[in-house]
């Protein structure tokens, strides 16, 4: 008698914990966000170098420290003929940093920058960048390292302000 009771009891205690299972996986279901139907982009130089301006259809893309930017909503600045057209469809971080638009500057090196460039980059690229324009992208540099291997340090959820605009 008392070890049908056992028995019982074990089977009761399955059935709850299942059905508590169960509730668990329909809760995670209702309430993982949809995924994005529009995956950022792995952008390499010569695909970056593409959206430079030239073709007024095109969007214009601008990389700050391995991030693209879709400046297309400043043509102003950055359409074809625009004073800083020469920053975009590629990674201008050096540029942005000592605000110039020498062509040697426009790269994505970084070393040798004053500490004073750095803070500026940094307030320029949170400040207007960040602030401003829609994320794309990421440099193929930003996340894997020149052997291929994946960058540990690339972090995609530093972006806070991360949409993505249509375009694929
Ligand atoms: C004579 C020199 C310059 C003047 C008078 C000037 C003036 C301006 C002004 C008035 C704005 C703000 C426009 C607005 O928000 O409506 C601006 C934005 C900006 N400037 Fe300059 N600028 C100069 C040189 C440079 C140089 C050499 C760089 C090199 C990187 C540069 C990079 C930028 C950037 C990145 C922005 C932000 C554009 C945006 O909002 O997307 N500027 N500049």
């Amino acid at each position: 008698m008392a070890e049908g009771f056992g028995v019982g009891l074990a089977l009761l205690t399955w059935i709850l914990l299942g059905c508590q299972e169960e509730a668990r996986a329909e809760q995670e279901l209702r309430f993982k966000p949809a995924p994005r139907d529009r995956p950022v982009r792995l952008f390499t130089e010569a695909e970056l170098a593409r959206y430079d301006g030239r073709e007024e259809d095109q969007p214009i893309y601008l990389a700050v420290k391995g991030v693209v930017f879709d400046v297309t909503s400043g043509k102003e600045f950055y359409g074809k003929g625009a004073p800083y057209n020469a920053l975009v469809g590629k990674d201008s971080t050096r540029g942005i940093a000592k605000m110039t638009l020498d062509p040697a500057d426009l790269t994505h090196e970084t070393t040798g920058l004053t500490e004073e460039e750095l803070k500026s980059l940094d307030e320029t690229f949170n400040n207007v960048y960040k602030a401003k324009y829609p994320i794309v992208g990421y440099t193929a540099r930003r996340i894997l390292n020149e052997d291929g291997s994946p960058n540990p340090n690339f972090k995609p959820e530093d972006q806070p302000h991360f949409t993505i605009k249509d375009e694929f």
